[in-house]
């Protein structure tokens, strides 16, 4: 069997991520307990650096040859080093910091404005220029995603343990629902939609 044509794109995977980082911040409110605002900001910190990582090493590099030296595309790695930077310092803090509310939101503005010029620019492209790839690249993705999330997996436990705040599975979760959702179409429609 071919497991690709089982695998949601990779386009389709990088706005489900982005969408789960912005769920976990509507959590977060001034009025927020503190221990739960700090399982919130580890969890959107954490998907943030996988979600990252998993664009650096398999979206980027098949994307630049659809649209080499592209500023667009040029400006994306140092948005996410910068983001690395801001998580850091956040990290460094704790939730009863005077700053750490701000710290927060300004990480969420950036994280916004990059989210919006992926959205608008780099995906579509993508499924213009990549449309053929998109399954494979998907599949691809989850193997990584897999090895990430072990990996990070301590802290995303110690956050939760703070927090009561079961969501730091919830990627994992929901690409099994998303990938199970997918492969229960009629294989037909699949053919067509890739085709397209
Ligand atoms: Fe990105
Ligand atoms: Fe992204």
């Amino acid at each position: 069997m071919d497991m690709s044509s089982c695998s949601p794109s990779i386009t389709t995977m990088i706005r489900m991520d982005h969408t789960h980082v912005m769920a976990a911040f509507h959590r977060y409110h001034i009025d927020t307990p503190w221990w739960r605002k700090r399982a919130i900001v580890e969890l959107a910190c954490t998907a943030l650096e996988i979600h990252a990582q998993l664009e650096e090493e398999i979206f980027y590099p098949a994307l630049s040859d659809a649209m080499p030296g592209d500023e667009r595309l040029r400006k994306s790695k140092p948005e996410h080093d910068k983001m690395r930077e801001d998580i850091a310092k956040l990290r460094a803090m704790g939730p009863q910091d005077a700053a750490y509310d701000a710290r927060f939101m300004q990480l969420m503005r950036e994280v916004m404005h990059h989210v919006a010029d992926e959205e608008t620019v780099l995906l579509p492209t993508a499924e213009r220029a990549l449309a053929a790839r998109l399954s494979e690249l998907g599949q691809r993705m989850t193997k990584r995603r897999l090895q990430l999330v072990a990996k990070h997996r301590p802290a995303a436990i110690a956050a939760n343990t703070v927090g009561t705040f079961p969501l730091a599975s919830i990627a994992l979760i929901s690409l099994g629902a998303l990938a199970i959702a997918h492969c229960l179409r009629p294989a037909s429609a699949r053919r067509a939609r890739r085709q397209w």
